[in-house]
């Protein structure tokens, strides 16, 4: 049967509101509630003796993979390599055999993705992917299948399968801490705890709709929008940029916050809207320092941030979106929310085929 939009207006709106209740059917695979661990489906190889971690993938799930990048390396303490997939096969990467390679993908049949991973294999890499079709090409290439469970992703731009496959990789992270000594078990038992708080969350951050879609009214006229973030932020500001593009065909840049200064602060001034996306913690003075220098050129904010960060950083930004304070490990599935909805409601004033943008495909089988 055709799947229905209900009472959304596009498909794409409709998926991202399933996302607290295909996060959660997702992470419910990976986590054990009652016995307090993170569990990955069997594997006849020992995944905690993996002294390297190669990742690579296309689109949005590039940037699954990115964020995953940042939480292997943090709480696993595994070095991982990543590559877009159509970069990965012609540099000729140095893979040690016996290594683990690791590809996500929504649709388990990118062209790009998927040679890849056959080039990962005649390079005796042991092959795991992130997929959410679970009969796909890729799903029966690889030795280990850890599946998403967003169901069905109609609209071309990707939102629940994006936050699905974070929800995954955060688990793996999680048990490769566990397994390798990093997590202690009451730091495991903790993360689960926290795991299983992300549906509440997202859905907190999904209750930002109608304010979101007020902003878009400033957002809407820009001809350029900058989004910046460090961190895992970093990846996600790509995301967010990345999402503005497709749909609403602004031209938007992600950029780690830092790096702003060595080119495109060139580009601020009143008429820039730049997206800042940055929880408070560790990273947070460093991003507000740059937010200052964006705000000295006149450029106009907005600030993307917990209760803590908005009252710390919030005055003199055109406005702000209060996210819930969650584990580190969970706030990146939090922060999509409002970078998706944003772009959602640009694309809906102007009017653009949100769910077919132009030019673009659900799945690219081509190289
Ligand atoms: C296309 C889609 C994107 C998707 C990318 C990778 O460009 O429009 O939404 O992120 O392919 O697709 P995959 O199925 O491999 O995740």
């Amino acid at each position: 049967a055709p799947i229905e939009k209900g009472n959304y207006r596009h498909y794409m709106q409709k998926e991202i509101f399933e996302q607290p209740v295909v996060v959660a059917d997702t992470l419910q695979s990976y986590i054990r509630p009652f016995e307090g661990e993170v569990a990955l489906p069997d594997i006849d190889f020992d995944l905690s003796k993996v002294d390297r971690l190669t990742i690579v993938a296309c689109g949005t799930s590039f940037y699954a993979g990115l964020v995953a990048k940042y939480w292997i390396e943090q709480f696993a303490r595994v070095p991982v390599d990543i590559d877009v997939a159509s970069e990965f096969r012609y540099r000729d990467p140095i893979l040690e055999p016996g290594g683990l390679a690791l590809f996500v993908s929504q649709s388990g049949e990118t062209a790009d993705t998927l040679a890849a991973l056959r080039h990962a294999r005649e390079q005796g890499q042991r092959i795991a992917v992130v997929v959410n079709v679970p009969t796909s090409s890729m799903a029966r290439e690889a030795d280990l299948v850890l599946p998403t469970h967003a169901g069905p992703e109609v609209g071309v731009a990707s939102t629940k399968a994006f936050t699905c496959q974070l929800a995954v990789l955060a688990a793996l992270a999680a048990n490769l801490a566990s397994e390798r000594g990093e997590f202690g078990r009451d730091e495991e038992r903790d993360i689960v705890a926290h795991l299983q708080e992300a549906p509440a969350a997202l859905n907190a951050a999904l209750g930002h709709d109608d304010e979101i879609a007020a902003m878009a009214h400033l957002i809407a006229p820009a001809r350029d929008v900058l989004y910046l973030g460090r961190g895992p932020y970093f990846p996600m500001a790509l995301e967010g940029a990345l999402k503005l593009k497709e749909i609403s065909y602004i031209h938007a840049e992600g950029y780690a916050a830092g790096e702003m200064k060595h080119g495109p602060i060139a580009l601020i001034d009143d008429n820039v809207p730049v997206i800042v996306l940055a929880p408070s913690g560790p990273l947070f003075e460093k991003t507000v320092s740059n937010m200052q220098e964006v705000r000295a050129r006149g450029g106009k904010i907005v600030l993307i941030s917990d209760a803590k960060g908005i009252a710390e950083a919030g005055e003199g930004c055109m406005a702000t979106i209060e996210m819930p304070e969650v584990h580190p490990l969970i706030a990146p599935i939090v922060y999509a929310a409002p970078v998706q909805l944003l772009a959602y409601h640009v694309a809906v004033l102007k009017g653009t085929d949100v769910d077919q943008p132009r030019n673009l495909a659900k799945s690219v089988t081509v190289e």
